[in-house]
């Protein structure tokens, strides 16, 4: 048989991978990153000896260990995936950082935008990648609801309301506002484009004391738009919808639905242009058709993890970056100021927009966008890193 030479594949150099935190969520990771070509789980870590084990069973190649400092300083490594709970994050990814790693933060990215800000310093001195879990905005349906908005098929949006209910999984170091909302905000924040000028959050400890275990939180926006979030632990029915509201058409998302997640609503509400006598006023209502559009069934933490490996060989900034992290937590500050203030609106601070500063509005007309000119929340279609997307 003649030989046929094939063209010499440059074979290119896998990133190794290091995991800490083995508990809930941490196995899933491991198994997305075991499934991304370019790159090899190689060790992970947890202070507790049995989820170490636990993962070692079912992936005996992996090497286990329990001292997350010896794991950050292996010189092997590439990256770190920290997925233990939120209070470790900041000193875990800040070693990760100064050892030259590049790192996975899960949501959210610390307890403070303080230390969010001196990560993201961190990460653009050394030149690394720091990229937070905003799972969300990498699962299809929220790629779908953005993509119908950018086609401009809602109008504008009005409004957002966003439930995410269920019984636990309780924390104990952060409450129901910082484990379950910053999905919802990160997707409202993604589809809406921009920061809040303000927040209002309510809630309640019935289970563990300080712990709000309910809390109910509206954002308001420039322009008049704003977004409401429930969050709950003590709910008996799993709820995990979102609907967004606009002037021409409107979207429910419901992520509990195997096929049907998204529907659109051909329906709207005009007032008359113009009306000379209280008798002539009438609403119109129109009540269109609806639609479910395909949407292509991923895992959106596999997109997550194959876009956190794809940055680090292109060396460019991820869709959820550190200063994605960094927005997150000033919305949760101003949702915590808010809850001791029993509710009480917390006014983002004017001029960057995502640096809030504790202050009481007397005035709730004071939401609809007068506190002057606020930092833009990079748009999915302008960021750069949204182009990795593209045929996913
Ligand atoms: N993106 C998502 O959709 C999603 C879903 C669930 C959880 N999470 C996030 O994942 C993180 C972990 O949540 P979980 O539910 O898996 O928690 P968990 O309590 O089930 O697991 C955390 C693990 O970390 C270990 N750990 C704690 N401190 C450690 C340390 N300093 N070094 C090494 N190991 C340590 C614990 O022993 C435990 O096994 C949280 O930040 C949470 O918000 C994200």
């Amino acid at each position: 048989m003649v030989g046929t030479t094939e063209p010499a594949k440059e074979m290119k150099r896998q990133i190794k991978v290091g995991l800490i935190g083995c508990g809930y969520w941490g196995p899933l990771l491991v198994r997305n990153f075991r499934g991304v070509a370019q790159c090899q789980l190689k060790a992970v870590c947890d202070v507790d000896i049995r989820r170490v084990e636990h993962v070692c069973a079912l992936y005996p190649d992996v090497e286990g260990m329990t001292a997350p400092q010896k794991l950050i300083a292996a010189s092997d490594l590439d990256a770190v995936v920290i997925a233990t709970p939120v209070t470790s994050h900041y000193p875990l990814a800040k070693a990760s950082l100064l050892a030259g790693k590049h790192t996975f933060v899960e949501k959210p990215l610390a307890t403070s935008s303080e230390e969010c800000e001196e990560l993201i310093e961190i990460a653009e001195r050394k030149g690394l990648v720091l990229a937070v879990d905003h799972t969300f905005l990498y699962s299809a349906p929220v790629r779908k609801i953005v993509e119908i908005i950018q086609a401009g098929d809602l109008g504008e949006i009005r409004y957002i309301n966003s439930r995410r209910l269920n019984l636990g999984l309780f924390q104990k170091d952060v409450n129901v506002a910082w484990d379950l909302a910053p999905h919802d905000i990160s997707i409202i924040l993604h589809i809406l484009g921009e920061f809040p000028v303000s927040i209002n959050c309510q809630g309640n400890a019935h289970v563990t004391p300080q712990v709000e275990d309910v809390t109910n939180m509206s954002l308001f926006f420039p322009h008049n738009r704003f977004a409401t979030i429930q969050s709950s632990w003590l709910e008996p029915r799993k709820i995990r919808d979102m609907t967004i509201v606009g002037s021409r058409r409107m979207i429910v998302y419901d992520d509990l639905q195997t096929h049907e997640k998204i529907r659109i609503y051909d329906v709207r509400v005009d007032r008359p242009p113009h009306y000379d006598t209280f008798a002539e006023f009438q609403y119109s209502y129109h009540y269109g058709d609806s639609y479910i559009p395909h949407l292509q069934q991923e895992e959106p933490l596999n997109l997550a993890c194959r876009h956190f490996i794809d940055c680090i060989e292109t060396n460019s900034a991820p869709l959820t970056d550190g200063r994605q992290g960094l927005d997150m937590i000033r919305i949760l500050e101003g949702a915590s100021a808010s809850l001791k203030m029993r509710g009480a609106p917390f006014v983002f601070s004017a001029g960057n927009g995502s640096s809030p500063v504790a202050a009481l509005s007397r005035n709730g007309s004071s939401h609809s966008g007068g506190a002057g000119k606020r930092r833009k929340v990079p748009s999915p279609a302008k960021n750069r890193a949204a182009a990795l997307f593209q045929g996913t």
